[in-house]
């Protein structure tokens, strides 16, 4: 079937910039992205592109090319499914906060909901596409709720995973390494996977289009990401070995990543991984290898959090160790607070946890990220109930320009890797500061020699 009409159910980091490239590539298609919330509605549809909910390098671009052409925003959930042939599901799963698999299965409520809402709503058939990422079997949960509505509409479930980071989402949804897409494997089922890998093949080489039951696609994001954040602790566990005996963790990092067995990408030591999938994907599958009683698999991947809690934790503890063992009524300056640079996502940013360690010592925080604002920065700190609001207000002081971050602070710590960061004038910024003036790179960011050159004294992580 030649799809012409496509809705995307979750108008949020994935369903907006991956519907905006489908729409930008596939002019013929009408795609109509939906959500729940008004306000992130409002926001894609602003006529100034600086306020789209999501800040992605690129996206403007290719939302102004799109939309009110073939690329609509919507809250008309019901209408949206109604026209639809193709429905991608792209609404959040994180983990648990209660119940059964608390702190560690994926919520599904979301899902299910999507599910019902489409058995509800559909009165012909439709391709259902899982979008975010999922369980594996998740795809036979939301087919028992879409077989049983009665209706006698036919639906077919793919998985189609999506691999974009932030930060490069349009780069990676413009030339992906692979789209992966599961399906059924009866004639039915190959015949949807082959409608969505037409939508796909209009700008990516059908050698880059996989096609694999929905099990494996369900589990092949899990997987994907086990690996990636693997690498990060794995890097990171070697960071620590590296301060101890003289080693550079950015030179073992070159040495074992010129082995292509073992590849340069996705080896660099920082003050812990962030962002909504890594730990939460971990999570899961550490969750589901438990449900089927394979513990010894659980416990491995396990490990890659535990490893990235202690990297995030020995970060605030040397802050408060070098500024000799107390930080209490000190002002310390943080750089960045998103998970990564160009994002203004800072869902389980490090900046949190480091945050919240020195404001239970006392510190006073003063914040200064180009992308995420003060409102923000606040929810993150109040959502982890350490202490009241009005506390962390008092703590936590964010300021709109890096230099009055910075003046009178005791330290500085780089939580993200932003590239202004590297232009700033450092001797000014030295100047403005007590006397020592620390600084604390947990992104190997900064030039070492030019800063202690200036007078600083600097530590970076794994050297
Ligand atoms: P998000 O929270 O940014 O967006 C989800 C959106 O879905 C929200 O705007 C929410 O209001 C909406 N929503 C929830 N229930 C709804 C319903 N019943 N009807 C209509 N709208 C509803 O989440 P995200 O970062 O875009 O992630 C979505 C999925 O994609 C997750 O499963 C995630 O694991 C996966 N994923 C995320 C990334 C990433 O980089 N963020 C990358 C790959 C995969
Ligand atoms: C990740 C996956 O890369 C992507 O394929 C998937 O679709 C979603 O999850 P994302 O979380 O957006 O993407 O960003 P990513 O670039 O993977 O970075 C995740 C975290 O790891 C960031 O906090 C980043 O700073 C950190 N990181 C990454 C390191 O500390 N060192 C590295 O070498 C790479």
């Amino acid at each position: 079937m030649m799809i012409k009409n496509i809705c995307c159910i979750g108008a949020g980091y994935v369903g907006g910039p991956t519907m905006a490239v489908i729409a930008q590539k596939c002019p013929h298609i009408k795609v109509t992205v939906v959500d729940l919330n008004q306000d992130r509605i409002n926001a894609w549809n602003d006529s100034d592109l600086s306020k789209l909910p999501v800040y992605e390098p690129g996206l403007d671009k290719v939302v102004e090319e799109a939309r009110g052409r073939n690329l609509f925003f919507s809250t008309d959930v019901d209408q949206a499914i109604d026209e639809a042939e193709m429905i991608f599901i792209s609404v959040n799963t994180p983990t648990k906060t209660y119940g059964v698999g608390k702190g560690m299965a994926a919520d599904l409520k979301y899902i299910e909901l999507c599910a019902r809402q489409i058995a509800r709503v559909a009165k012909n058939d439709k391709i259902v596409v899982e979008k975010s990422t999922l369980p594996v079997r998740t795809a036979q949960a939301i087919k028992d709720i879409l077989d049983h509505t009665g209706n006698s509409v036919n639906f077919q479930i793919l998985s189609n995973p999506e691999f974009l980071a932030e930060g490069t989402a349009i780069e990676d949804l413009f030339s992906p390494d692979r789209v992966l897409i599961g399906g059924d494997t009866s004639s039915e089922g190959q015949k949807a996977i082959e409608s969505l890998v037409a939508v796909y093949a209009n700008w990516v080489s059908r050698d880059k289009i996989l096609t694999t039951n929905v099990w494996s696609s369900e589990l092949s994001k899990l997987t994907a990401n086990a690996f990636l954040a693997q690498r990060v602790s794995s890097i990171n566990a070697m960071s620590e070995l590296c301060e101890k005996t003289g080693a550079d963790v950015s030179e073992v990092a070159k040495a074992i990543g010129m082995d292509s067995r073992i590849g340069s990408k996705f080896l660099k030591a920082s003050v812990g991984f962030g962002g909504s999938c890594f730990q939460k994907d971990i999570l899961n599958l550490v969750y589901i290898a438990k449900s089927y009683g394979l513990n010894e698999v659980a416990d491995y991947w396990e490990q890659v959090i535990i490893m990235n809690d202690h990297q995030k934790r020995r970060f605030s503890k040397n802050i408060i160790s070098t500024l000799y063992n107390t930080v209490s009524g000190k002002k310390i300056a943080f750089l960045g607070w998103a998970f990564k640079k160009d994002t203004n996502d800072t869902r389980e940013s490090a900046a949190i946890y480091v945050a919240d360690d020195l404001i239970s010592e006392q510190a006073l925080v003063a914040v200064y990220d180009p992308q995420v604002q003060e409102t923000q920065i606040l929810s993150d700190l109040n959502y982890l109930e350490s202490r009241t609001e009005m506390e962390n207000k008092k703590y936590i002081h964010v300021a709109s320009n890096p230099y009055v971050a910075v003046e009178n602070s005791h330290a500085i710590a780089i939580l993200t890797e932003w590239d202004e960061f590297k232009d700033y004038d450092w001797q000014k910024i030295y100047d403005s500061m007590l006397k020592p003036a620390f600084i604390f790179d947990g992104r190997n960011l900064l030039n070492k020699e030019q800063l202690e050159n200036i007078g600083f004294v600097y530590q970076s992580i794994g050297s």
